[in-house]
């Protein structure tokens, strides 16, 4: 069967990691269809449009897409596309490598976050020259559907608890509804769950990584403290994720455009290459997957390595040696 693949490398290092993870999916003996497609902001200089229609009916019709970066369009371009794939959860990995420098060195995490609502909802107001408001929207609908997202994803890992970060005690009715239909779920599936308050969160996995495993959160929230974990790990080179939707997903690496180092060949392909990993996965290649991933951990390991983590290696040099691996 052939997978139909979106390539969407967008704007600065994107053009230069999209290729690299291209690269190392060609290398293996899969059936894929690649069709590439424009985004971002040069995109937007040529024809006034930083996401063009046959870019969003491309990856809303692909079976799965890779993504780079998009520069000061990344909002008009990765918001409309994560609903393109109707991406309900955004799954991102904060895991630290042997031979690079991590503040938490045995960090290992999966953060699952809501994707669609919450303080993302778009619902801002100016009521005055005083006051802006925000309509945070939980709905029981999304956080069933994380919620059922969460415990295939544990089972799938041989798990059988995650833990669920919230702030019910203050907003009681949103993350309210939130805990209680994410507690819901988990019960009705037999898996346990460990309710952990979100600033509390923040401290416990600075102190301590190793007191969780998946971490289930809402918008916000995911988007903070996966940040967080990042930082633990050593770097936004390094960190894949995935938006999931019912029917198609979207890959992405977490970083942006890099317009510091864009242009000269030294980026990073490491989080590129993982997030080609996780679409393998997705795709049902996971022995694939799991080969693309050692490859990648062997290289941070041993060298090549980019500027980034202390080398001088070019993003072709890692590139090649991750394949040299496969
Ligand atoms: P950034 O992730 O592009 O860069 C932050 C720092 O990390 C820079 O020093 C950069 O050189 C370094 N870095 C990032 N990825 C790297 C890699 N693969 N290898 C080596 N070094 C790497 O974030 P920043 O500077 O906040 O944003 C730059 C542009 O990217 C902005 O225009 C922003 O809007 C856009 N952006 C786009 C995103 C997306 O498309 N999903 C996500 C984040 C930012
Ligand atoms: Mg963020």
């Amino acid at each position: 069967m052939t997978h139909d693949i979106a390539v969407v490398p967008g704007d600065g290092i994107g053009q230069e990691v999209t290729p690299a993870a291209l690269e190392v999916l060609e290398a293996l003996d899969i059936d894929f269809l690649f069709r590439e497609a424009a985004a971002g902001d040069a995109v937007k200089a040529e024809t006034g449009e930083a996401l063009p229609q046959e870019t969003y009916d491309l990856v809303a019709s692909s079976d799965a897409t890779l993504f780079g970066a998009a520069g000061e369009t990344a909002a008009d371009v990765i918001l409309p596309l994560r609903e393109a794939v109707d991406s309900f959860v955004n799954v991102r990995p904060a895991r630290a490598y042997p031979g690079v420098d991590a503040v938490r060195p045995e960090t290992d995490l999966v953060f699952l976050r809501e994707n669609t609502e919450g303080v993302y909802s778009g619902h801002e107001t100016r009521l005055s020259d005083d006051l802006s408001t925000l309509t945070r929207v939980v709905t029981d609908s999304a956080s069933r559907r994380l919620a059922e997202f969460a415990c295939e994803f544990v089972d799938d890992r041989g798990l059988d608890e995650f833990a669920v970060v919230h702030k019910a005690n203050v907003m009681r009715e949103t993350d309210g509804r939130f805990r209680d239909a994410v507690v819901d779920v988990a019960d009705a599936g037999g898996v346990e769950t460990q309710e952990v308050l979100m600033d509390a969160f923040a401290t416990h996995v600075c102190l301590d990584p190793t007191q969780f495993d998946v971490v289930v959160c809402p918008n916000l929230a995911g988007d903070v403290l996966s940040d967080l974990a990042a930082g633990l790990v050593g770097g936004l080179g390094l960190l894949p994720s995935a938006n999931v939707g019912p029917d198609r997903a979207l890959f992405e690496p977490v970083h942006g455009t890099a317009p510091d180092i864009a242009g000269q060949g030294v980026a990073n392909p490491a989080a590129a290459i993982l997030s080609a990993a996780m679409l393998l996965e997705y795709l049902g290649h996971e022995d694939e997957g799991a080969a693309v991933q050692e490859a990648v951990e062997d290289v941070l390991e041993e060298g090549p390595r980019t500027g980034d983590l202390g080398g001088d290696a070019s993003t072709d040099e890692v590139t090649a040696a991750v394949i040299d691996r496969l």
